[in-house]
């Protein structure tokens, strides 16, 4: 906030996020600049009434709450924060394999309630090995690299697909049916476009192995969620862990929540202090530095 009042006058929403629509709606009308973020939807009727509006700056990596066509077609630049959550998120994500697959959260439940009343036992909690399996990557950006380089300290095959075969990388490039079909672990880190809007529904998942998971920490709709219960309730699948919805939040009643063998976190995949500064000081840089009609650090391709 310091940096952005040395160049701008400010109005700031105060409040809990998310501003309310019509208060963006209506200050929008004179702004020369937005910082929102993911919850925040910048559409066409929004973008028509921002006059003058010259740079949305959004406090995120995805940007699919933009219309960035449009913005683009008024000579609006649109600007993000990627890089500087790509660890956090990869971190989180690896959080999400061990969890799902050693039942860590489970097992904590089954403690809290009460549960833990037997002796230690061979076949009692039994999970599956993470070491030494194999994990597909969907979407070999950023963060799948990151995720990647985690999987080799714990000897795992890297399988990834995505839209073209990334030369610069030293991982095995399948088509997305072979990946499903030798995957222990199917993480999703592509953003969500039209292509990628349910890319994992029933036809998809039914083609993983029964023993395998599926992980989620982009965005909720690149899974048609009804079908992930479908699956998760059939056994076609053996868990999933998601810090991402359809629908955000989602509540306890939630189908998801209803089954043990899955992991949720609350799209928390860049959630660290360190990681948020640096958000926000890239969203403002951005901001600042379109508005002074100067090339921003990250703008949306
Ligand atoms: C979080 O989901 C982000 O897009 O930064």
């Amino acid at each position: 906030m310091e940096e952005l009042r040395k160049v701008a006058e400010v109005d700031l929403w105060e409040g809990e996020n998310p501003a309310p629509r019509d208060w963006i709606l209506e200050r929008v009308v004179d702004a020369d600049g937005i910082l929102v973020t993911l919850v925040d939807r910048v559409d066409r009727e929004l973008i028509d009434r921002a006059k003058r509006l010259k740079v949305i700056s959004t406090y995120s990596v995805g940007y699919d709450h933009i219309d960035v066509a449009y913005a683009k077609s008024k000579g609006i630049t649109v600007t993000h924060t990627p890089e500087v959550l790509t660890e956090a998120t990869a971190d989180l994500i690896f959080g999400l394999i061990l969890a799902v697959a050693r039942r860590i959260v489970e097992g904590d439940r089954l403690i809290r309630e009460g549960n833990w009343n037997k002796p230690w036992s061979p076949e009692f909690m039994l999970g599956k090995e993470v070491h030494g399996s194999t994990l597909g990557i969907v979407g070999m950006g950023r963060i799948g690299r990151s995720v990647a380089r985690r999987a080799k300290a714990f000897d795992m095959r890297v399988i990834y697909y995505s839209r073209r075969k990334h030369e610069e990388v030293d991982y095995e490039y399948v088509d997305l049916d072979t990946l499903l079909r030798e995957s222990d672990f199917v993480v999703l880190t592509v953003d969500l476009n039209p292509e990628t809007y349910h890319l994992m529904d029933y036809e998809k998942l039914s083609k993983m192995k029964r023993t395998a998971f599926l992980i989620n920490a982009s965005r909720g709709a690149v899974v048609k969620e009804d079908d992930l219960v479908r699956a998760l309730k059939e056994g076609l699948i053996a868990g999933a862990a998601l810090d991402v919805f359809e629908r955000e939040p989602i509540g306890k009643d939630h189908p998801l929540a209803q089954l043990p063998n899955v992991v949720l976190t609350p799209h928390i995949g860049s959630a660290t202090r360190e990681t948020r500064e640096k958000m926000a000081e890239v969203a403002v840089r951005n901001l600042i530095l379109a508005l002074e009609g100067r090339k921003p650090l990250y703008e949306v391709p």
